[in-house]
């Protein structure tokens, strides 16, 4: 039986320009007030059923035309401080689509190059996300307002600095050889880039932000986005960590197929394929974030692609994060991923 699966949808950008903010509106959590030093230091990923987005996108679901087949958005956060290059291209090679974050602001930094970088060696369709817009001088502030019916309210005055960081934006991505535009004056999604004002603290901009994903994953994706859901699991390792009555485990990105608890997996190791069997499958609650939940995580029989999920099981000590993770059935196939996985 074939099944349209959760776009992944990776959220990058420079330190502190806003992701996780951004991913705490649309799950109304607050996980980056606890963060130390107020930085990410993991990459995590979060589960938005499409009940939520249509919530949240309200009225303007009426922009998109035809049925919605998504069941849900998967997100993957990342951490924007340049010691984290490696979870940035993770997530970034996780990613079926990514939105990019740029404090408006601030402009183009670092990471927010190496992030683009990072989408171009995929090629990761993205969108942009100007973020912090709240921040600009007057400022009306409504909570969870769209941005085309909260930019009507501004001044003449903010209105036009909006518009010159706009442009100084589009500059810049004209430099590296991107066509970008305010979403609302785009022509074509395929060809040109779309930025999309938000402020993350406010809400301001989100419900466009989730009408454009959720659209564009539908419009562009829709192909790879079907899967075999009977299929075999496959998925990527983001994280290992320790878990208090679990001992080891991995936090696994599954993009293809259905994990049974039952299953046998083949994991990548340091210099070695590991065989192992699942103890238990824990799946967090849906807007929780896997490295930060406010719920405890269901023990679960099987999962389907898209999901996050945590894998307990004997021997994943030295399970490598980035890896892949092979769910096999009998010999034949064992024999084939390890064969894949040594190969990597
Ligand atoms: P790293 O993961 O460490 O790279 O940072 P991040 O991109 O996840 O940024 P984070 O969500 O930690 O936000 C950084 C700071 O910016 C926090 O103090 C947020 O409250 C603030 N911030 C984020 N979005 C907005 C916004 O839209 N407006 C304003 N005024 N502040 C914001
Ligand atoms: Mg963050
Ligand atoms: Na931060």
């Amino acid at each position: 039986m074939k099944k349209i699966r959760q776009p992944i949808i990776a959220v990058l950008g420079h330190v502190d320009h806003g992701k996780t903010t951004m991913l705490d509106r649309i799950r109304n959590t607050r996980v980056a007030e606890k963060e130390a030093g107020g930085i990410t230091q993991h990459i995590g990923a979060t589960e938005v059923p499409i009940d939520v987005v249509k919530q949240l996108a309200g009225p303007l679901l009426s922009l998109w035309k035809g049925e919605i087949k998504l069941p849900g958005l998967l997100f993957i956060d990342t951490p924007g401080h340049e010691a984290f290059t490696s979870l940035r291209a993770r997530g970034g090679s996780l990613a079926d689509l990514a939105i990019l974050i740029v404090d408006v602001n601030e402009g183009f930094q670092p990471q927010t190059l190496e992030s683009i970088e990072i989408l171009r060696k995929y090629r990761t369709p993205f969108i942009v996300a100007a973020n912090k817009i709240d921040r600009i001088k007057g400022w009306k502030i409504t909570e969870n307002e769209p941005f085309l019916v909260n930019i009507k309210k501004q001044d003449q005055r903010a209105q036009q600095e909006l518009e010159t960081k706009l442009w100084e934006l589009i500059g810049k991505f004209y430099e590296i050889g991107f066509q970008a535009n305010r979403f609302d004056r785009v022509q074509d999604f395929r060809k040109e880039l779309a930025i999309i004002p938000i402020s993350a603290k406010y809400g301001i901009g989100i419900p466009e932000l989730l009408v454009l994903i959720s659209g564009l994953a539908q419009k562009y994706l829709e192909e790879k986005l079907k899967i075999e859901v009977e299929g075999p699991a496959r998925g990527t390792i983001l994280e290992v960590r320790e878990e208090i009555g679990f001992g080891t485990t991995i936090d696994v990105i599954v993009y293809d197929g259905t994990l049974k608890k039952d299953d046998m997996i083949v994991v990548g190791g340091k210099d070695k394929a590991i065989v192992t069997k699942i103890r238990a499958l824990l799946k967090p609650k849906p807007l929780d974030e896997i490295r930060d939940p406010r719920y405890r995580f269901d023990q679960v029989e099987e999962v389907s692609a898209s999901a996050g999920i945590k894998i307990a099981a004997p021997g994943l000590e030295d399970a490598l994060a980035g890896s892949p993770v092979i769910a096999v059935r009998g010999e034949e196939e064992l024999e084939r991923a390890k064969g894949e996985i040594l190969d990597q």
